[in-house]
């Protein structure tokens, strides 16, 4: 297992692997890895001659500091983690100045709208931050094949964006939501959960496969109104938002459509914890 920190370090290593025509697949992570983490990082090492793994936990994308500081940050424990899967895989763990010089700043980016949707209603400037540093560790690591969660589905539709915009010469790869046996979505902030939040947790996936049922039959409005309601009765969790949209423009969904494909998005709070999950809609 090999563990790099500097860019001179890792841009040397891998300048030798495309002389040698070996192919890079890459999975960007910020650490306190999972099984969800992990089927993504199978996916790269199956697909491509060699898999590399950054753990870096990207301060411009959190607008909350708190979330920040308390972020979960256990990089002996993640490589031993990998290591169950290949003795190969190349971890990058860059420290934030090496990233960042002195102006931990994001870049601004427009991608076409998508920014101004769900996450990036709630969550100021994390799409900036996301695309900063997404864009900035494909220069570094140059990967032939990237791998993105479907967990953060608005996030894996940003990051084609940004391809597309600038010519990164990179397959972005979405990957399935892992979840636990229970149906909650793995997560590295779920280890933060109280255990009366951890238990109330799975109601959120219920939610929305029930949603994706009514969906059948009901309107958009009509589910929506549904799960504002069941919320609105739940002790434990907040609702922060539950969105209905087209997986094109993330836009909310007025009239259903049979050619346009679409998914139910929810952001819950749980105590001071933050969950996202996401249903592909029948
Ligand atoms: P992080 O939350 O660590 O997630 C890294 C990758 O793992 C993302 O592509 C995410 O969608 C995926 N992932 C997380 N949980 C998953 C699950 N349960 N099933 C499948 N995939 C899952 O996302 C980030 O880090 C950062 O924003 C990053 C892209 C690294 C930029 O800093």
């Amino acid at each position: 297992m090999k563990i790099f920190s500097e860019i001179k370090q890792i841009q040397k290593f891998i300048s030798q692997l495309k002389d040698e025509n070996q192919t890079v697949g890459f999975v960007p992570t910020m650490g306190a890895l999972h099984q969800g983490h992990l089927s993504l990082v199978a996916e790269a090492l199956a697909n491509n001659d060699v898999a590399v793994v950054s753990i870096f936990v990207n301060p411009t994308q959190f607008d909350n500091a708190e979330d920040l500081e308390k972020y979960p940050r256990t990089l002996e424990k993640d490589a031993d983690l990998l290591k169950t899967l290949s003795e190969d895989i190349l971890i990058y763990a860059p420290s934030v100045a090496d990233i960042y010089a002195n102006k931990v700043e994001a870049e601004h980016f427009s991608f076409d709208g998508l920014e101004h949707e769900m996450e990036g209603k709630f969550r100021n400037g994390h799409f900036d931050g996301v695309g900063t540093i997404v864009k900035r560790l494909f220069e570094i690591v140059t990967p032939d094949n990237a791998y993105f969660g479907e967990k953060d589905f608005q996030q894996l539709a940003i990051i084609k964006k940004l391809v597309e915009k600038y010519h990164i010469p990179v397959t972005i790869n979405g990957c399935k939501i892992h979840r636990e046996a229970n149906g909650l979505a793995m997560s590295s902030r779920n280890t933060r959960l109280k255990p009366a939040y951890r238990n109330a947790a799975p109601f959120i996936y219920e939610t929305l496969q029930t949603a994706n049922e009514k969906f059948g039959t009901k309107s958009a409005n009509k589910v929506t109104e549904w799960v504002y309601q069941i919320f609105a009765k739940h002790d434990l969790l907040e609702l922060e938002y539950f969105i209905i949209a087209d997986i094109e423009t993330l836009k909310t969904v007025k009239r259903k459509s049979n050619k346009k494909n679409y998914r139910a998005f929810i952001a819950v709070y749980a105590d001071d914890i933050r969950l996202i999950d996401n249903i592909a809609l029948k």
